[in-house]
């Protein structure tokens, strides 16, 4: 019989690396529903990692509808749509999604990640260039790598550089620029109008991930296009329904010719099976509510105010967000995560972010405000963060 060969030791290297440099990420489990206040190691702690922006994660009319969609129509929808058949949920929820976005017509996906791997490689290939923010989301890098077109990244949210980088290049093909509208980690927003411009001037197509302006920014939380007035202009918006709407499930919208070739060639959408009947159920919900009224979407942004104002009297930096996510700056990892070990202890659940998902030495922790936080949950965490913060010499 031959020896087992060990074959994963160099793996178990690079874990004992990461843990060495404050790097090993633990991911905690939450014992309670995912809300404002989570249970965690049984400790009820004041949760500020969601992206959970609206609240409805847990909201009662979103359960309901669910529940009763899962007596009418079951939970799973059988195989890819393509050759099960669509059902009439799918169909009206992407229905409803056109009719909120303003667009002509919507494509719903499993995820906002499987959007971007869908959408980038359906509309550009080999020979084609990519002009992609540098502090573009995972989901648009990788679905870039899969389309294997020509990737430029230009400085991120920088125009001038965009416009340099599109004059250095030889562009045979088609060619596209690809923005977040927020960024994720900082909470600021792409010059979309600016993008759009360079965008129009040349004759490339314009796209941009809406993953966190979807029900945060724009009239009733219909995202950054409508923030900035762009409809029509832009031509591609993918967004998501994992953080505002409180369920999960990715969109794309666009012109209804877009749309009709996602479904013939978006491969996500080919070969993947659809969103579940609760999850869209649940999507729908929530745009009842966000057609019905602004109140959760203003209220997540007075939160977002009144906790960033608390932060920056205190003397924490706050980099340059203008969303409700808000980055408190540390800088090394290490100390990002005594922060966060120190704000659990106080039950405050903020986790620190690090290298890889933002740059070495640019450790933070990210406080996510949600719609689902009362006024004295804010105050709270604000005097968690004063003892950590003085405790720890960062303020
Ligand atoms: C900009 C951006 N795009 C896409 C995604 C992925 O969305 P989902 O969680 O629905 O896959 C995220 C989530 O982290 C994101 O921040």
């Amino acid at each position: 019989m031959a020896t087992a060969v060990d074959n994963t030791s160099w793996l178990r290297d690079e874990i004992a690396g990461l843990k060495e440099q404050g790097l090993f990420n633990s991911i905690r489990t939450i014992e309670s529903p995912m809300d404002g206040w989570v249970e965690i190691e049984g400790k009820r702690v004041l949760n500020f990692c969601a992206n959970n922006y609206l609240g409805l994660a847990n909201h009662p009319a979103i359960k309901e509808a669910a529940k009763q969609a899962i007596d009418q129509y079951g939970v799973g929808p059988g195989a890819v749509r393509s050759i099960a058949g669509t059902m009439t949920l799918h169909d009206q929820l992407e229905e409803r999604l056109a009719r909120f976005k303003k667009v002509e017509a919507t494509i719903t996906m499993q995820s906002g990640f499987t959007a971007n791997l869908a959408v980038i490689p359906a509309l550009v290939g080999r020979g084609d260039t990519i002009f992609s923010d540098g502090l573009n989301h995972a989901s648009i890098i990788d679905g870039c790598r899969l389309s294997r077109a020509t990737v430029v990244r230009y400085e991120h949210n920088d125009l001038d550089d965009l416009r340099q980088k599109i004059k250095e290049t030889d562009i045979t093909g088609r060619a596209i620029i690809i923005s977040d509208g927020v960024f994720s980690m900082d909470g600021d927003l792409a010059d979309l109008p600016g993008l759009y411009e360079i965008a129009r001037e040349n004759g490339f197509l314009m796209m941009v991930d809406d993953a966190h302006g979807e029900g945060v920014l724009g009239e009733g939380g219909r995202g950054i296009v409508d923030h900035f007035g762009l409809h029509g202009k832009v031509d591609v918006e993918v967004g998501t329904m994992s953080k505002a709407f409180g369920v999960v499930g990715g969109v794309i919208a666009g012109s209804q010719t877009i749309i009709d070739w996602l479904r013939q060639r978006a491969r996500p959408f080919l070969f993947s099976s659809a969103m579940t009947i609760p999850d869209v159920a649940a999507c729908l919900q929530a745009i009842d509510m966000l057609e019905e009224s602004t109140e959760l979407v203003d209220r997540l942004w007075s939160n977002g105010e009144f906790f960033q104002h608390g932060l920056k009297e205190m003397g924490f930096d706050t980099g340059h967000t203008e969303t409700p996510i808000i980055p408190v700056m540390l800088g090394e990892a290490k100390l990002a995560r005594e922060f966060s070990k120190r704000l659990f202890e106080e039950g405050v659940f903020a986790m620190a972010i690090a290298y890889p998902t933002v740059a070495r030495g640019a450790a933070r922790i990210r406080v996510m405000n949600t719609a689902a936080h009362t006024q004295d949950d804010l105050k709270m965490g604000l005097e968690a963060f004063k003892r950590v913060g003085e405790a720890l010499e960062v303020i």
